[in-house]
C-alpha cells in the first residue's frame, strides 16, 4: 500500500473565521435543530439503532498535554462501520416517503420495512458514487426500505469495500479515474435511466438531498450532548474532511447551539485530497485535481460540497492537512490503547481526526495555531471502524477481533 505524505502536517488559522458571527439563515438552511431532531426521532426507531459510545481516553490526553480527549466511536454504527450509515439511508427513506406522498400514499418507515408498499418502491432505483461508506449506507437503506440500488465506485476503492456494498443487494459499477469522475458518471447514467441520485455532496442544482444526508449526521451531536458530563463542553473539535459535509453538519449544530462558545474546529484532510484546505486558502471553493491518493480512502474527495461551504467558510478555525503516516499512527495508537485507554478499532479515514490531534501536538507551531493547552477538552470522531478488515490487518498487524479481544 502506497503511503502518501509521510508525517507531513501543515495547518493555518482561517483568516475569515468569525467566532462572534451569528448562525445565519444561509447556514440554518443547511442544518438546524428542527431538521436534526426529526432525523434523530426517525433514525432512533430503526431496527438495530443504538447510540455509539463516547469514550474518554485519559492516556491519549496526557500524551497530548490536554485536559481531556473524547472519541465518539462511529465504527459501531448500525453494524455498517461508519457514521455514514445515518446519512444516505435517511435520504433514501425521505425520497421514498416523498415519492409515495405525491402519488397519494402517506407512509412511514415502518410501512416500508414491513414491505407494505413493495410493489411501488421496487420500481424506484436510487444511485450514488462512493469511495465506500456512503454507498454502503445508500445500499443498506435501499434494502431496508425496499427499492433498487446501483452504486458507482472508482478504481482506487478496495475489493473488500465493493463486496460489502454488493452484500446489501446493490449493483456495483466500476469507474476509471477518481471519486469525482465516479460522481459524474453516476449523474449521467441517472439522467439517462431515470434513477434518483442520493449523493452526500452537493453541486449546482442538486442541494436538497445532500442536506438531508447531513441531517442524519447531526444525530451524532444529539447523542454527544447527552453523553458528555453535565455542564462540560469541548473546547476543540477535530473532524476529518472529505467533501466537508460531515464537518459542516457537526460544527453547524454546535454553532447553532452554543454560538461563540462552540468548540474551535480543525478540519483535517489528507495532503493530496485537501480540497477544504485549498478552498480555505482561496476564500472560495476550489477543486483539487489528480488521483487524490491517500490511505484515508473515505477522505479522497477533490471538491467541497457546496452546501457545506457556507458553514466551513466562516466556521472553521483551522484548516489542516496530514500525511498518511499520521492516520496510520493514530490507528495503531487507538488499537494499542496503552495505560488503560480503551482499545478502539479505527479505520484509515476514521482515525484521521486523532491523527490530526497527534500531528498538532508533535508540531509546536501547529499546536499554537490550534490553541491547545493543558485546559483543552478535545472532541474527535472515529468516523469509521475497520470497514475493510484486510486493509486494517495490513496496517495494524492484527484483526479487529484480536484488537477488541486484547
Ligand atoms: C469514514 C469517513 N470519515 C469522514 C468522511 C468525510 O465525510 P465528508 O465527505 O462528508 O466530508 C467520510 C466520507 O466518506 C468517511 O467515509
Amino acid at each position: 500500500m502506497e503511503r502518501v505524505g509521510g508525517l507531513e502536517a501543515r495547518a493555518f488559522a482561517n483568516p475569515r473565521a468569525d467566532r462572534t458571527a451569528r448562525f445565519r439563515p444561509e447556514q440554518a438552511a443547511v442544518i438546524n435543530a428542527r431538521a436534526v431532531h426529526a432525523a434523530h426521532a426517525e433514525i432512533s426507531r430503526w431496527p438495530g439503532y443504538a447510540p455509539t459510545p463516547l469514550v474518554s481516553l485519559p492516556a491519549l490526553a496526557r500524551e497530548a498535554g490536554v485536559a481531556q480527549v473524547w472519541c465518539k466511536n462511529e465504527g459501531l454504527r448500525f453494524g455498517l462501520g461508519s457514521f455514514k450509515a445515518m446519512g444516505g439511508s435517511y435520504a433514501v427513506l425521505r425520497h421514498l416517503v416523498e415519492h409515495l406522498r405525491t402519488s397519494g400514499h402517506a407512509v412511514t418507515s415502518a410501512d416500508l420495512i414491513a414491505d407494505r408498499f413493495r410493489e411501488r418502491t421496487a420500481a424506484i432505483t436510487v444511485t450514488s458514487a462512493t469511495d465506500g461508506n456512503h454507498g454502503r449506507s445508500v445500499a443498506w437503506g435501499a434494502q431496508l426500505f425496499g427499492c433498487r440500488c446501483v452504486i458507482y465506485m472508482h478504481a482506487g476503492v478496495s475489493v473488500g469495500r465493493v463486496r460489502a456494498i454488493e452484500a446489501f443487494g446493490a449493483d456495483v459499477v466500476r469507474v476509471q479515474g477518481n471519486y469525482d469522475d465516479s460522481v459524474r458518471v453516476c449523474a449521467d447514467d441517472a439522467r439517462r435511466l431515470g434513477r434518483q441520485v442520493i449523493s452526500d455532496t452537493a453541486y449546482p442544482g442538486y442541494t436538497d438531498i445532500p442536506r438531508t444526508v447531513m441531517h442524519g449526521y447531526g444525530v451524532m451531536v444529539e447523542e454527544t450532548l447527552t453523553q458528555m458530563p453535565a455542564g462540560v463542553r469541548p473546547t476543540h473539535l477535530f473532524v476529518q474532511g472529505g467533501c466537508g459535509g460531515f464537518a459542516a453538519a457537526i460544527h453547524g449544530r454546535f454553532w447553532e447551539l452554543w454560538g461563540a462558545d462552540r468548540p474551535r474546529l480543525t478540519v483535517v484532510e489528507p495532503v493530496r485530497a485537501d480540497c477544504v484546505y485549498r478552498s480555505g486558502e482561496a476564500g472560495h471553493p476550489v477543486a483539487v485535481r489528480g488521483g487524490l491518493e491517500t490511505v484515508m480512502g473515505g477522505l479522497a474527495c477533490g471538491e467541497v460540497s457546496m452546501v457545506a461551504w457556507p458553514i466551513l467558510d466562516v466556521g472553521t478555525d483551522v484548516f489542516m492537512a496530514i500525511g498518511d503516516d499520521w492516520a496510520i499512527r493514530a490507528m495503531q495508537r487507538l488499537a494499542a490503547g496503552p495505560s488503560g485507554d480503551l482499545k478502539i478499532v479505527a479505520g484509515e479515514a476514521g482515525a484521521a481526526g486523532v491523527g490530526g490531534l497527534m500531528a498538532s501536538v508533535a508540531t509546536e507551531s501547529i499546536r499554537r495555531i490550534i490553541g491547545l493547552d493543558d485546559h483543552s477538552r478535545v472532541l474527535t470522531i472515529i468516523s469509521e471502524g475497520a470497514t475493510d478488515e484486510e486493509v486494517y490487518r495490513t496496517i495494524v498487524g492484527r484483526t479487529p477481533t484480536d484488537v477488541i479481544a486484547a
